[in-house]
């Protein structure tokens, strides 16, 4: 098993703007998350990140979707789409230990939360776009600062996407 992490953040620390704006983010994100979703093997996400990008999972798709809830019951509408689950983030990582599938958190805030305090994956894939959004969904939860965040990190590689200076950020766990 191997877990990588993705997200793409504002300088400010949002992964979405207000009312779940993500016009923000560059063409050359999407194609780093879309490269990303077709190297891994499951796909794990909150319920919230599930509802916002719910129109980008097909039907038969060769991925595991797993959603976290804590009502799965009140989403048997798209269970064509996911498994929902109200399993803990850390027994669904547990589940795959001994398997070589890779796995890829999609977030949202909670999940990323969860992956930092309880030291989950291997991997992190960090977008900064040279934005300030003021306001929105933050990355982490009010207990962690992104400097909390990078202080337990490798930096493996940085890269910038575009001419607007887009940064992709690859980290490991110490
Ligand atoms: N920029 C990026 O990289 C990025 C990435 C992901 C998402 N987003 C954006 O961020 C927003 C969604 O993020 P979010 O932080 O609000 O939502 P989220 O973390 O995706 O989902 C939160 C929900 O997940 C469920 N959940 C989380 N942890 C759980 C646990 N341990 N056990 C059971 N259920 C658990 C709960 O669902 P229930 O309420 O159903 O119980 C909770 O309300 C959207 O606008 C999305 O587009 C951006």
């Amino acid at each position: 098993m191997y877990i990588t992490i993705i997200a793409a953040i504002s300088t400010d620390g949002f992964i979405a703007g207000p009312d779940g704006d993500m016009e923000w983010l560059s063409p050359e994100d999407a194609k780093v998350l879309k490269q990303t979703i077709k190297d891994n093997d499951v796909l794990i996400m909150g319920s919230g990140t599930f509802m916002a990008q719910r129109h980008m999972f097909k039907v038969n798709s060769s991925k595991t979707r797993i959603v976290l809830t804590r009502d799965p019951k009140k989403y048997t509408a798209y269970s064509h789409l996911a498994n929902f689950t109200s399993a803990m983030l850390q027994d669904i990582a547990l589940s795959y230990a001994s398997s070589s599938k890779k796995l890829l958190i999609l977030g949202g805030s909670h999940l990323y939360t969860e992956c930092l305090t309880q030291k989950i994956g291997n991997k992190i894939l960090l977008t900064v776009e040279p934005t300030v959004l003021g306001n929105g969904t933050p990355f982490l939860q009010s207990n962690l600062s992104l400097h909390e965040f990078t202080k337990n990190l490798h930096l493996q590689d940085q890269r910038i996407l575009n001419t607007e200076g887009t940064k992709l950020l690859t980290y490991s766990y110490e």
